[in-house]
């Protein structure tokens, strides 16, 4: 008899990667994925421990799930990713939740079909694989994509920066980087199947190589891949600003096939509050970047993220975040609230920010960045912008959706069969969060 899975992935574009080589695995064991969890056999939580609420959602969704599992019986749930990495959590879980069948973390997901197969023959126990630090790199497992056009590449694992707020470090073990063969091996089988565009991931990709001993670094990677043919498009995150080089920045200049687009995470605008972070960079060697970046890629596109609320954040900290919002001048940006982690040097730390404090520090971030971006959209109107397109919008059926080089949304109306292409579309009118347009003969801008 056919059965059905049920996943659901949390957090970053890590999680997402190896949610989609869990499906390729379980498809090769005839599972077929479901988006109905009603009707799932086999249901898996891929999770994510970067904050607080990250966690909750957990737990919101454990707690709902009690009463499916009592009322199938042979329902299978296996929690996996980046929480049960943590001891005192798994234990917590464990306790709380005795009706999960297998846990599995970020080092060990490739163990999941011989848990399933071992869980099946004795259903009583609740089975665990976890592994620190792993050495294996999971090569050659199949994966099942979102998508026929584009696709993520894992170029390494793990980080080893330890900024002092962060979690991932201590779930997903040392800095692994794949070997570039392995690498280039993926993204030519990807292009010879029509995939067009590559995004090369990491926590931060800059230090690619530094683990292994060669000279063979991330720069030279983006070179080999911008040399397959078929690849139109190239990206790539995160990018730790300690990393980015002048060969780097100077590559990003002269390539074909990079993006004008770049993800670098800023945290915060206070080289105080940066030393804390252990960023290990000022915000002047961050300005420094910027303005090298934008003299080599004059219309290059600059998203990152930020921190308000970090231990020991004083208002002067604070207005000098949004003090370098109005130099730099983000085109995008993700905005967390400090969340306390556990195992991290800054959760342990006496002096927290008290919780109104920091909402109010969020939402003048907002207020600051959100006209910023919309006055760089607005420099797009009347353009036009090459999109690779998506999908059919969410909330028309007669548009379309895709991304452009600067990685900006674009919605437009089109029929399906656009899916997949690279089209040019003039903009008409813009939102903070997107660009929108008609179809168009003429040569786009960029
Ligand atoms: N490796 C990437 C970031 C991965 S985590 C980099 O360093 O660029 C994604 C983002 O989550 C971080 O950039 C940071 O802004 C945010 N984040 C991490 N830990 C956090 C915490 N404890 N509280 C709030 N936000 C956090
Ligand atoms: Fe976390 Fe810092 Fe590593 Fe990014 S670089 S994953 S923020 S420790
Ligand atoms: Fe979350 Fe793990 Fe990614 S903690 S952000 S899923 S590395």
């Amino acid at each position: 008899m056919e059965k059905n899975f049920y996943i659901e992935t949390f957090g970053c574009q890590m999680n997402e990667y190896d949610s989609e080589k869990i499906s390729g695995m379980l498809q090769n064991l005839d599972y077929k994925e479901s988006k109905d969890i009603n009707s799932a056999d086999l249901i898996i939580y891929n999770t994510c421990l970067i904050r607080e609420n990250a966690e909750n959602k957990l737990y919101g969704k454990l707690g709902a799930l009690k009463k499916l599992k009592r009322e199938k019986d042979d329902l299978i749930l296996a929690v996996g990713g980046c929480i049960p990495q943590n001891e005192e959590i798994r234990s917590y879980i464990l306790d709380k939740y005795p009706f999960i069948d297998i846990i599995f973390g970020t080092n060990t997901f490739y163990k999941l079909p011989e848990m399933i197969s071992k869980h099946l023959n004795n259903t009583n126990e609740v089975l665990v694989e976890l592994e620190k630090n792993s050495s294996t790199l999971n090569e050659n497992l199949p994966t099942i994509r979102k998508f026929d056009h584009k696709a993520f590449i894992n170029i390494m694992y793990g980080c080893n920066n330890f900024c002092s707020y962060c979690v991932v470090p201590h779930t997903r073990g040392r800095e692994r980087s794949r070997s570039s063969e392995d690498i280039l091996r993926e993204a030519r089988d990807l292009a010879s199947k029509g995939y067009k565009e590559i995004t090369l991931l990491g926590q931060n990709v800059n230090s690619y190589g530094n683990d292994i001993n060669s000279n063979y670094k991330f720069t030279q990677l983006l070179e080999d891949v911008e040399k397959i043919k078929g690849i139109e498009r190239i990206r790539y995150v995160s990018s730790h600003p300690k990393d980015v080089g002048d060969d780097f920045i100077e590559f990003l200049g002269k390539s074909k096939k990079v993006c004008n687009h770049i993800h670098l995470p800023i945290q915060s605008g206070s080289s105080k509050v940066l030393k804390e972070m252990n960023r290990k960079y000022s915000k002047e060697d961050y300005l420094e970047i910027i303005k090298k970046l934008k003299k080599a890629v004059p219309n290059i596109s600059v998203s990152t993220d930020f921190i308000v609320g970090f231990p020991g954040e004083s208002e002067e900290d604070f207005e000098e975040t949004l003090d370098l919002c109005r130099k730099v001048e983000f085109d995008a940006a993700f905005t967390f609230i400090y969340s306390i982690r556990p195992d991290t040097p800054a959760g342990k730390r006496t002096d927290q920010i008290d919780d109104k404090v920091k909402h109010e520090r969020f939402n003048k971030l907002l207020e600051t960045l959100y006209p910023i971006f919309y006055k760089k959209n607005l420099t797009y109107i009347d353009k036009t912008v090459k999109v690779l397109v998506d999908e059919i919008s969410k909330n028309k059926d007669d548009h379309l959706t895709g991304r452009s080089e600067c990685n900006r949304i674009v919605h437009f109306k089109g029929t399906k069969d656009l899916i997949g292409k690279i089209v040019n579309v003039k903009i008409t009118n813009v939102k903070t969060w997107f660009l929108e347009g008609i179809l168009t003969e003429e040569d786009a801008y960029e």
